[in-house]
């Protein structure tokens, strides 16, 4: 059986900083039993393992992978394996916006998550709870799972719903696009959602405060929970909100909303909150920590880290 080099993307590179190797080994450690060996070639780094090759388009969808190559020898030849998700890579990266969460950071959220959950990707639900402009939800859509995202924003399913149109007429994409109200409202959440479905997929952005998440998303309940926390203080109304007191708030909501077996992979600046802090407001909720070596510095305030949960 040959082994699998899997080269480490520029994107990668891009997205984890100086950090790139030691996250994507992370990241490849919870796909496979034995850990990947660290290759280097003039500038490409690989990650080589030793699996069958009908592994491979799992190892693909992995954040940092560009593609694999199989070692005979000497040679590394490539392999014609793809990573199989529904729709254009643009579906995801195409937009750009102020407050984007890296596409492949992104990725990495969801791919520690469903490591996590033994069951495959499309029989699976997916929240993000503070969705932002919907890249998780796109992503999950690509992965074919169903999605919810929860965002404050009234200004953000105007600039999805803008975003997708323009998308779906560059891409000649069969779709739906629809508006409702969730059934119960309460007085933080305004409730209203726009929802997108294509190639039997659906992405729901539902309007409102994360901290009433289980009125807003009617008590339902998903298998995965992934979402990037702001990072820096946020403005609400007149008042300001740390990014803590706002998790501290939200997360009984949020813990209450993953399903069992399900997993929740949080981005946050390390800096604001405290890793301990983070925890803490998790604690006491049914959800057990998953140690994760994936930190890297963005910039001199911001060192990103994963906080990953999931309930037994
Ligand atoms: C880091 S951004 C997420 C960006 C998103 N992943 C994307 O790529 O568009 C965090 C988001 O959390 C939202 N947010 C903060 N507090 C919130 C709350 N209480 N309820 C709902 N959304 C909230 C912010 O408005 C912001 O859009």
């Amino acid at each position: 059986m040959p082994k699998y080099a899997l080269l480490i993307s520029p994107r990668a590179e891009a997205a984890y900083f100086h950090q790139a190797a030691e996250v994507a080994f992370a990241e490849l450690s919870g796909a496979v039993d034995v850990a990947p060996e660290v290759l280097s070639h003039g500038d490409m780094r690989f990650l080589v393992v030793d699996v069958a090759e009908g592994a491979l388009p799992g190892l693909l969808r992995l954040s940092f992978a560009q593609g694999a190559f199989a070692i005979e020898g000497d040679a590394m030849l490539p392999v014609a394996q793809t990573p199989g998700f529904h729709l254009h890579p643009d579906f995801v990266w195409g937009e750009k916006y102020r407050g984007k969460t890296n596409e492949t950071l992104t990725q990495l959220l969801i791919n520690l998550a469903l490591q996590q959950v033994d069951r495959p990707a499309e029989e699976l639900t997916l929240l993000d709870p503070m969705s932002g402009r919907g890249t998780t939800c796109l992503w999950a859509m690509r992965y074919g799972m169903r999605s919810v995202g929860i965002e404050q924003d009234k200004q953000a399913p105007v600039d999805i719903q803008r975003g997708l149109k323009k998308w779906t007429k560059l891409h000649r994409q069969k779709h739906k696009l629809s508006e409702g109200w969730v059934q119960k409202v309460n007085k933080r959440g305004a409730g209203k959602y726009l929802e997108f479905a294509a190639e039997g997929v659906s992405a729901r952005f539902i309007t409102g405060d994360t901290v009433a998440a289980r009125d807003l998303l009617q008590r339902k309940r998903f298998d995965v929970i992934a979402t990037d926390v702001p990072y820096g203080v946020q403005h609400q109304g007149r008042g300001q909100r740390s990014a803590l007191e706002v998790l501290c708030e939200a997360a009984p909501g949020w813990a209450e909303s993953l399903a069992p077996g399900g997993a929740m992979a949080i981005a946050f600046n390390s800096y604001q909150p405290k890793r301990v802090a983070l925890l803490e407001a998790f604690s006491g909720l049914g959800l057990e920590e998953v140690p994760v070596a994936v930190a890297h510095r963005m910039s001199e305030s911001i060192l990103r880290d994963v906080l990953l949960l999931r309930r037994g």
